[in-house]
């Protein structure tokens, strides 16, 4: 297929639904006198856009080697003018784009053809420094500011970042060098972050060896992340799968995730900031998650979990090689809590631990953390989990006068491996019950005998955010 090269040929429509064929087949008509070809391919998204362009008419090189920053940032700053008049997509086409940090806007597309490859810029100029997290009080990696990330967002509505499995490319080995080395003076870009902002998708896109997290929505509501493949090395520092952070009705579903941290981490800041900022994660649904993650969970709650989380259902979970499933991670000083957990159906293959609470993290953002914020740990439910060769079934571990409570574990099958521990549950500062599980539970989680596995409930209502859908939108391009 041909780039475009000039502005003037590069005319790019996007139209919506059976009246967009209806054009299409009329165009085709017309134009093809003029021998003008067109084609046009169709994407779900949850809203289709008026207007759209090209990358490659903003002075765009998908050749690998030249910066585009500037020519995304002027994309993106022209298209924000159609915010109000129908929304806009920005077309990236075959090629390997180089591109350092910009900000999109608001009832906007950004979408990756299938041979798109982003390409994290090495310049750490590219990545202008932005003031941490409220909730975070500093970088996750340094004091102080931090670089924006690639894609960026801030206090946005109505913003669509998908392809039909193109690439993101952080060329994240730079950056882990220089933070293995202790050599960066500002915490690492993610990928992609979106601050403030409702109504989000990030969809069909394949991400790979980001500088630190993947894909971080923030202070944010209605977001639906699905149709993910997310690839680094196992041994990468901090490449977090997917963070919900301090956000409202989030689903993620059908995403694959090999990553040297947790894929999915849910998160609601840190200490001392995170309990001012007092933002919790909540109705938080992940379905459909396929992880591999040998020194981290497939699913973290925490550590940073200041703000709250609460309501969290998670299904039909599969992990090979991960290090523990659902983990909670807490220490004194974070305050907050974790409730309303829900974890149904999980099939595990070489773990070290299935289950694993951990009461005494540590990490502090600084020493003002107040030592009286104790987090509150409750009705915790799993249900449904079969793993094999797993090291040691469960490490619970509360905080000493401040025990973690409500926990249920039922229908629970683990296969142990050869090198498996004598003692399969170390439970202190828990209490709860179990049903129906093996290897037999600690003394702290009495066995409620056969028959009770319901115990452990899994909510039957739906979540506000299973009303986000996709439409079928259709984008046309013309091509000479
Ligand atoms: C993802 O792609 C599949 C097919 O490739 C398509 O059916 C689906 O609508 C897309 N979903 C989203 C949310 O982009
Ligand atoms: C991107 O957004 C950040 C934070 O909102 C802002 O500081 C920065 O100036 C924006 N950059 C551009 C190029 O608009
Ligand atoms: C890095 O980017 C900055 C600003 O964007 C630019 O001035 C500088 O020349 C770039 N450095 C290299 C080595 O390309
Ligand atoms: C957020 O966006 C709204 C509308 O676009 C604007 O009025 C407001 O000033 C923005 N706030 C910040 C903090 O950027
Ligand atoms: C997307 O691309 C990745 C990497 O090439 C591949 O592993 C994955 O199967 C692809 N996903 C789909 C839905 O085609
Ligand atoms: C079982 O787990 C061990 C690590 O604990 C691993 O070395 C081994 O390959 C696994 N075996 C199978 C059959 O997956
Ligand atoms: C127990 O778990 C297995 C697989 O994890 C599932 O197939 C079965 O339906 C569950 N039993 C009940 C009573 O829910
Ligand atoms: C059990 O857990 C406690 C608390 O974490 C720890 O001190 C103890 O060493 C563990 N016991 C074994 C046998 O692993």
């Amino acid at each position: 297929m041909e780039l475009w090269t000039s502005a003037r040929r590069s005319k790019v429509i996007d139209v919506r639904g059976v009246l967009g064929v209806l054009v299409l087949f009329y165009t085709i008509g017309v134009e093809s006198r003029k021998s003008v070809k067109w084609d046009y391919f169709e994407y779900g998204a949850s809203n289709c856009r008026a207007h759209s362009a090209s990358v490659s008419d903003f002075g765009g090189v998908g050749d690998g080697t030249t910066e585009n920053t500037k020519a995304f940032q002027a994309a993106v700053d022209h298209l924000s003018q159609f915010s109000s008049k129908g929304g806009s997509l920005l077309y990236v086409p075959p090629g390997r784009w180089l591109t350092g940090s910009f900000n999109l806007t608001s009832y906007f597309t950004l979408y990756l053809d299938k041979d798109a490859v982003l390409l994290g810029s090495q310049n750490e100029s590219e990545y202008p420094l932005i003031e941490p997290l409220p909730s975070y009080g500093r970088g996750r990696d340094a004091d102080g500011a931090r670089y924006s990330s690639l894609i960026f967002g801030n206090n946005l509505t109505d913003v669509v970042i998908t392809g039909a499995n193109g690439t993101i490319d952080g060329q994240g080995e730079l950056w882990w060098t220089k933070f293995r080395a202790g050599k960066l003076d500002y915490t690492r870009p993610y990928l992609i972050e979106i601050m403030f902002s409702t109504d989000i998708q990030i969809s069909n896109l394949t991400l790979i060896n980001s500088p630190s997290w993947n894909v971080h929505p923030v202070y944010c509501s209605n977001v639906v992340v699905q149709g993910l493949t997310i690839l680094a090395p196992v041994k990468s520092p901090n490449t977090d799968g997917i963070n919900p952070d301090s956000c409202t009705n989030t689903r993620i579903q059908d995403c694959y995730i090999v990553s040297g941290d947790d894929c999915v981490a849910v998160k609601s800041g840190w200490d001392e900031y995170g309990i001012s900022f007092g933002m919790p994660t909540k109705q938080l649904v992940i379905r459909r998650l396929t992880c591999i993650s040998p020194t981290s969970a497939v699913i973290a709650l925490g550590s940073e979990m200041s703000g709250g989380i609460e309501d969290v259902r998670a299904e039909d979970i599969t992990a090979i090689d991960s290090e523990s499933g659902v983990r909670i991670k807490t220490a004194v000083g974070r305050g907050g809590y974790v409730k309303d957990v829900y974890v149904r159906g999980m099939t595990l293959k070489t773990m070290k631990w299935v289950f694993w609470m951990t009461g005494n993290y540590g990490s502090h953002p600084d020493n003002n953390y107040d030592p009286n914020a104790i987090p509150v740990i409750q009705n915790i439910n799993y249900r449904d989990v079969v793993a094999e060769n797993v090291t040691m079934a469960a490490k619970l571990e509360g905080i000493a006068g401040d025990p973690f409570t409500g926990i249920c574990i039922s229908n629970v099958t683990i296969g142990l491996a050869q090198n498996s521990k004598k003692l399969q549950w170390n439970c202190t500062d828990v209490a709860g019950i179990t049903s129906e599980v093996n290897p037999k539970p600690c003394d702290l989680l009495p066995d409620q005998g056969q028959g009770k596995i319901e115990e452990c409930n899994f909510p039957e209502d739906s979540l506000p955010v299973e009303n986000m859908g996709v439409q079928t939108c259709y984008f046309f391009r013309k091509r000479w």
